[in-house]
């Protein structure tokens, strides 16, 4: 696979978006020491200071329209989560769609997401760009700024933690998990997401995109990647997109 590391660039998502598609089922990646404008979803910023986090992006092309893109970002994000406990941190977990995290206290910490774009048609051919930011070690300027619960590797694994093996680590099962997905669909890994989905069983908030919320208890991930949820008036409902956030115990 072709692997290429960056000083600077705005972002690896979007440097991978401006070139050519690689050829179908080939993948390539790109990694940065530090990005001027990385993205996180739903438009927000990715804070990405020099040499303090991992920030990786991966291109590949799939057949079957953009149908499957949601789909890839749950087997990447199995993928990564798996690496972890590899790596040694064991409590890592997924919280649907994209958010790598660790809970402690009964309360979620980011560890790191995932971004996924892509270019195509309903039908055929797509790029997928899938990218993910993860906190190896969090400068105290930037965390003070984070809105949200977080962690990086250095205080789950220790300060000597090796972000070159971090990587090394993602990619071999990253890699692995998207040439499974491209052959075999979702499919193969809806048992292994339901051992990592930190979401199944809680009561939660569902936020949509208009800044409406909704009280819901997760049931768990549907066959085709949709976040499964009982509403308080006990009717079942499948969601493809939106923010999720877990209400106190
Ligand atoms: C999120 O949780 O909001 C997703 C964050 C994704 C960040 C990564 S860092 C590498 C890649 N390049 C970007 O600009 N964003 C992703």
């Amino acid at each position: 696979v072709d692997v290429e590391v960056l000083w600077t660039v705005d972002s690896t998502n979007s440097e991978l978006l401006r070139r050519p598609a690689p050829a179908h089922g080939t993948t390539r990646v790109l990694l940065a020491e530090r990005q001027t404008g990385g993205r996180g979803r739903r438009g927000r910023p990715w804070a990405s200071p020099l040499a303090a986090h991992l920030y990786m992006s991966l291109v590949r092309g799939f057949d079957g329209g953009l149908a499957r893109l949601g789909g890839l970002s749950l087997v990447t994000g199995i993928a990564v989560v798996e690496a972890l406990h590899v790596l040694g941190v064991g409590q890592a977990g997924l919280k649907w769609p994209n958010d790598v995290v660790v809970e402690s206290g009964g309360v979620l910490h980011k560890l790191g997401g995932l971004l996924v774009e892509g270019g195509g048609e309903h039908a055929g051919p797509v790029r997928a760009v899938v990218g993910l930011g993860l906190n190896v070690r969090m400068p105290a300027v930037q965390g003070a700024e984070l809105d949200q619960p977080w962690t990086d590797l250095a205080s789950l694994l220790g300060a000597g933690v090796d972000r070159n093996r971090v990587a090394a680590v993602v990619l071999d099962h990253v890699l692995p998990a998207l040439a499974q997905f491209d052959a075999d669909g979702l499919a193969p890994f809806l048992q292994r997401y339901a051992a990592l989905d930190v979401l199944a069983g809680r009561d939660v908030m569902l936020h949509d995109a208009q800044g409406g919320c909704r009280e819901a208890q997760v049931q768990g991930l549907a066959a085709d990647g949709a976040l499964r949820v009982r509403l308080g008036d006990g009717r079942s409902e499948d969601l493809y997109s939106g923010e999720v956030s877990v209400r106190r115990r």
